[in-house]
């Protein structure tokens, strides 16, 4: 299972990309509020940059043709974004059609401003961008036949809000375990992002129940990694080594 970061703060990002842990992040609108963030291009391509892996932009738009129209200008940015959609009919409705679109080669990553230091060469973005079309994120998932019809109009990921569905007594992990098992029944490839994680169980649960992907609040992550016995431990070594060498 991979894991992604869910933020937009750029030094939550740095940290975890140097532990060497992160494939992605998803952001979200409330996500770029928290981190003070309008300037939705710029910290989304400064997000590609340090991540090199897919990072979900959602679109704010709320009928088909226009969230079209808003995704494909977000798939300028890099071909590492992936469209964030909400499972509505016009979601799906807008998903469905990006899954038949391309972004366009020839303007890709244009007025990125890290282009001259970014590792991915601008012809293999542009190969990248002809291979993959346009990758879509079908976000605010709180059912399985949510997910299942977000898969079958040709979404690349769902997502399913655990943490919401807890929050209001449903058992939010139940969506993740079927929309596994549906999606292996079926042969259907699109990717489980277990979303609005609360807590490290929540990760444990996503991995063993088959989720794809597990998108963590950084606060989460450092929950992850943390262990009173291992801070003990080191603090033991430490003391006997200083006794043994002097
Ligand atoms: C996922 O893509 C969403 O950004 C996120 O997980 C929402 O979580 P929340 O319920 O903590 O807002």
């Amino acid at each position: 299972m991979q894991i992604y970061l869910d933020t937009a703060n750029i030094e939550e990002i740095k940290k975890a990309v140097r532990m060497g842990i992160v494939s992605g992040v998803t952001t979200n609108p409330s996500l770029m509020m928290r981190a003070g963030r309008g300037d939705y291009r710029q910290v989304t391509q400064e997000i590609c940059f340090l991540v090199q892996g897919p990072i979900s932009a959602e679109v704010v738009s709320t009928q088909p043709a226009e969230m079209v129209e808003e995704a494909k200008k977000i798939a300028q940015w890099s071909p590492y974004v992936v469209i964030k959609v909400p499972v509505t009919a016009d979601g799906l409705e807008a998903i469905s059609t990006l899954a038949l679109s391309e972004a366009g080669p020839d303007t890709i990553c244009e007025d990125c401003e890290w282009l001259d230091k970014c590792p991915l060469d601008r012809d293999v973005a542009r190969d990248l961008v002809l291979m993959q079309g346009i990758s879509t994120n079908a976000t605010l998932v709180f059912s399985t036949n949510q997910a299942l019809l977000a898969a079958r109009a040709g979404a690349s990921y769902v997502s399913p809000f655990v943490g919401r569905l807890d929050d209001i007594g449903h058992e939010g992990m139940d969506i993740v375990a079927e929309a596994a098992e549906i999606f292996i029944n079926y042969g259907l490839d699109t990717q489980i992002i277990a979303a609005s994680i609360r807590h490290p169980l929540h990760v444990t649960q996503a991995a063993l129940l088959g989720a794809d992907i597990v998108t963590v609040p950084y606060g989460v992550l450092e929950k992850m990694i943390r262990h009173p016995l291992t801070d003990i431990g080191i603090q033991r070594f430490l003391e006997d080594w200083k006794q043994v060498s002097g």
